[in-house]
């Protein structure tokens, strides 16, 4: 079992790969294709519980790594309206802890990407907070919706620099289809359960998942969110794993792995 704080010692690229290659067993590259990248409990049933992100969430410095890693590899990060209101002060700035930030924009200028992602938010409501600190901080970002609230969204998203792409039938399929057609072929998704779960339906729509699971037995009620399914679902779709990297913090144990189609 290897202590949280051990990640804190990584302070450049080389080793940012050479933690990637310990937790994950194998040396990663920049994405292709579409990449979830999700924090989950297992509840005694065995159902990974998304955690919701807010006070009351376990901590993890190897979680915010696998974030981190995540992005890094990343040409555009999708999340949606919901998220942006339940986490006021979310970023998709490189996270972690320490000199974790920048070895990780170190690690991802190793991988020959040049600019920050594009961060892609999909709304139907159009109920989008334009101080929202994801407009800021030089990050590129733009709302994915419905042909009648881009009307509505348009002019405002245009005086914060924000892009609007809009489809009469939206969905994160499409999102991700009009992305590739831009040229962006590494797609992040950081969406909460109900829209992510979508992915996993036939015929399947994510090559590879980052997996970080909370093991402890119990979880804050504020904190337990929508399903993501069973190992068992993830065995059917993404079958190739990496054995599971126990860690222990304060708060509980974690385990990270990474699974492929
Ligand atoms: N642990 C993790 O890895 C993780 C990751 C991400 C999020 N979270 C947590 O997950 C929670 C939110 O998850 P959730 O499942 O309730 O919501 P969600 O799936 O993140 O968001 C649902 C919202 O996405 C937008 N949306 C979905 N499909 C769309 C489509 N086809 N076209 C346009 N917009 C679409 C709509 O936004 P509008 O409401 O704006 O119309 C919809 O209300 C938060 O508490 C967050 O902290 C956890």
């Amino acid at each position: 079992m290897i202590a949280d704080h051990e990640i804190r010692a990584v302070t450049n690229a080389t080793g940012v790969a050479a933690a990637v290659e310990r937790i994950y067993g194998a040396p990663l590259e920049a994405m292709r294709g579409v990449l979830h990248v999700t924090a989950v409990w297992r509840d005694p049933g065995g159902t990974l519980i998304t955690l919701n992100v807010n006070d009351q969430t376990p901590r993890c410095d190897h979680d915010a790594f696998a974030l981190g890693v995540a992005r890094a590899r990343a040409d555009a990060i999708v999340t949606t309206g919901r998220v942006l209101r339940a986490e006021p002060a979310l970023s998709h700035a490189l996270p972690g802890p320490a000199k974790l930030p920048a070895a990780l924009a170190d690690w991802r200028r190793s991988l020959g990407k040049r600019k920050p992602p594009l961060s892609v938010i999909l709304t139907r409501s159009g109920d989008v907070d334009f101080d929202h600190p994801l407009f800021g901080g030089g990050h590129r970002a733009v709302l994915y919706t419905s042909e009648e609230t881009a009307e509505r969204l348009r002019s405002r998203a245009a005086e914060r620099g924000v892009g609007v792409i809009a489809d009469r039938s939206p969905s994160l399929r499409q999102a991700i289809a009009r992305l590739e057609g831009q040229g962006i072929d590494g797609v992040a998704i950081e969406a909460g359960p109900s829209t992510a779960r979508t992915l996993y339906q036939a015929p399947l729509a994510v090559d590879e998942l980052m997996l970080s699971i909370f093991e402890a037995p119990d979880l804050a009620p504020e904190v337990r969110g929508g399903a993501l399914g069973t190992e068992a679902m993830l065995d059917a779709h993404l079958p190739h794993r990496s054995p599971p990297y126990a860690v222990a913090t304060r708060d509980g144990n974690w385990s990270f792995s990474r699974r492929l189609r």
